[in-house]
């Protein structure tokens, strides 16, 4: 069980190796499992507000909303979070977008605006290239792997250069030296292992290695931490880069975008009083929209609107915090990040910069996953971001930090806040991305199908599922899914900032469409066995 263990590595992969462990407790496991296959419902009320919301910095897009829903809208996009802003931005940019008249595109957020897994998160922009190298080649072969990589790592790029180019300075995007500290020998070594044989097909990606001695002296960690692997990664405040894209939309298209907060949809059906063209009758709480398209950005809550999801995208919980460092702790004015490997899992920690006055930036820890009872398992099938902390778990990324830098921690330290946050994972671990069958959704346009000679007027379509990784999969795949909505996919677009140029299948991996016969197999019972 050992070396299972240690051959594992990343959040997800804890995940997945918390399943493999736990299908013996076929109790548990199962009862996960039933979590699975129920509705997840609309997301909880707002309760207590996390670090990363507090003083917004556009608080009248808050609870934004209009006087009176529109009638009509082409597009309907449900979700307010990083997928979501990344659909919109991408589809207003290409004008026009579609055949309808109106042209007009409307946001329904059950909550507050981006209240969900984005404003919750960890803002780490990090892929480990040589851990989901070894995953994906596995699963896909190493060409595959390589498209899927580069994809990933593109999102550090492309978010910076969307910072930059929109001026989003409050979201303190930037680049950091990322390191992973590994806690055990073989662990270690098998990543080591994977870095070779990565750099054989990434030849671009660099990592530094390090061993005990070095750790300590570079990184200031001490004699537990077994050795370290460098590299680049990123990190941004999630909520205020999204919340700015949102601001710089409704100002550059104010006719055409309008964001409804605290606005759940309830269900979808086929209209068939509504205004001819706009097959789908969108029920809120505040009335129904008929639309063309339907846009399901709402992450692990996606199989609440589309029961055919159920037991292929699940929610699970998860945790994060603010913390202070003691006074100890090496200030790397918010250019280093730091991973800790242990037991199959990877917490995930970022720094914020320095304060104006120079004091040392918030440490942002997260986390812990298998550290609950029952090793992350009672945490699959969770939904109430509202409810209470996972008591071990806070134990955990409270005092992970401490325990590997002491004694360059010392005194001072405080944890500012802990919440939980929901993530989504699917049974085959990549991103749900495209137009959704309608096999899985129910909801069927008579004529759509058969010999339809415009399936580019009506659809539903998915952007979720991203394993607890969004910042590295979000915006670009939110990207590709507009341009697939403007049925764009195969012109050639130029490069625009934050959006790659060519054709779509030249830079989005075809593992990530929601064909049905991926779906079909995307179980979530699969996470075990595909060990
Ligand atoms: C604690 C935690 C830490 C994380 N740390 C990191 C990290 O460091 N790095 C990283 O890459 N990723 C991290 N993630 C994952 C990352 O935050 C997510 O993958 C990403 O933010 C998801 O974006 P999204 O837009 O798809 O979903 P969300 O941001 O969750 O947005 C979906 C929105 O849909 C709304 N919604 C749902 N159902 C309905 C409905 N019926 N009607 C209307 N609205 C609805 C929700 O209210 C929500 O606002 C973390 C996640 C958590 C929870
Ligand atoms: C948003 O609405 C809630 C509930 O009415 C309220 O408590 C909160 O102060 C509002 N926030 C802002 C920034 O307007
Ligand atoms: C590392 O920290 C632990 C406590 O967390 C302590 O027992 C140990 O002595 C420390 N090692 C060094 C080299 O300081
Ligand atoms: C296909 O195109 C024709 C002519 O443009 C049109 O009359 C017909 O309604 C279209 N069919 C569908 C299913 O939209």
């Amino acid at each position: 069980m050992g070396a299972l263990l240690s051959s594992l590595r990343a959040t997800y992969q804890s995940i997945v190796s918390a399943l493999a462990l736990l299908q013996d407790l076929s109790t548990e496991f199962n009862r996960a499992l039933h979590r699975a296959s129920e509705s997840p419902g609309v997301p909880t009320p707002n309760s207590e507000v996390p670090y990363w919301l507090s003083s917004p910095p556009f608080p009248e897009l808050v609870n934004a909303s209009s006087p009176s829903l529109c009638e009509v809208a082409d597009v309907a996009i449900i979700g307010s979070g990083i997928a979501g802003a990344a659909i919109a931005r991408s589809l207003l940019h290409i004008e026009p977008f579609g055949t309808g008249a109106a042209n007009k595109v409307v946001v329904f957020e059950a909550r507050q605006l981006c209240s969900g897994a984005t404003g919750r998160n960890g803002g780490h922009i990090k892929v480990a290239p040589y851990e989901v190298f070894a995953r994906y080649s596995n699963a896909y072969g190493k060409e595959r792997a390589v498209a899927l990589v580069r994809f990933q790592l593109r999102h550090l790029q492309a978010l910076i250069d969307v910072c930059r180019h929109e001026k989003i300075d409050i979201a303190e995007a930037r680049e950091v030296e990322t390191v992973d500290l590994f806690l055990d020998g073989g662990a270690f070594d098998k990543a080591i292992d994977d870095v070779k044989e990565m750099k054989k097909w990434l030849p671009e990606v660099e990592i530094n290695i390090w061993d005990k001695d070095q750790a300590q002296q570079k990184f200031g960690v001490n004699s537990s931490v077994v050795g370290v692997l460098s590299y680049q990664a990123g990190a941004i405040w999630a909520y205020r880069f999204v919340a700015s894209i949102w601001d710089g939309l409704l100002k550059r298209f104010p006719s055409q975008l309008s964001i409804e907060t605290n606005t759940p949809v309830e269900s979808i059906s086929l209209s068939k009083s509504g205004p001819i063209g706009f097959p789908y009758a969108v029920r809120t709480s505040r009335g129904i929209v008929y639309t063309r398209h339907v846009v399901h950005a709402t992450n692990a809550f996606a199989s609440y609107l589309v029961p055919g999801l159920r037991d292929k995208i699940v929610g699970a919980k998860a945790h994060m915090s603010s913390q202070r460092p003691g006074q100890q702790f090496p200030d790397l004015a918010g250019a280093r990040s730091w991973s800790v490997v242990c037991g199959g899992a990877f917490d995930y920690v970022t720094q914020r910069p320095p304060s104006s006055g120079g004091a040392q930036g918030d440490l942002m820890i997260g986390g812990g996953f298998m550290r609950s009872l029952k090793q992350g398992i009672d945490q699959v099938g969770l939904y109430d971001d509202g409810g209470s902390l996972d008591a071990l778990t806070v134990a955990h990324i409270a005092g992970i930090f401490p325990s590997i830098f002491s004694p360059k921690w010392g005194e001072g330290a405080s944890l500012k806040q802990v919440w939980p946050g929901i993530i989504a994972l699917t049974g085959d671990s990549l991103p749900f991305v495209g137009r959704l069958d309608t096999r899985f959704t129910g909801r069927k346009v008579q004529g759509l199908e058969e010999g339809a000679n415009d399936t580019n007027s009506y659809g539903e379509w998915i952007a979720a599922g991203w394993s607890g990784e969004g910042m590295v999969w979000a915006w670009l795949a939110g990207t590709a899914l507009g341009i697939m909505i403007a049925g764009k996919e195969s012109e050639e677009l130029a490069e625009v900032a934050g959006r790659p140029g060519g054709t779509l299948d030249s830079w989005l991996p075809k593992e990530l469409l929601a064909s049905a016969k991926r779906l079909r197999s995307a179980d979530i019972s699969r996470l075990a066995s595909q060990l």
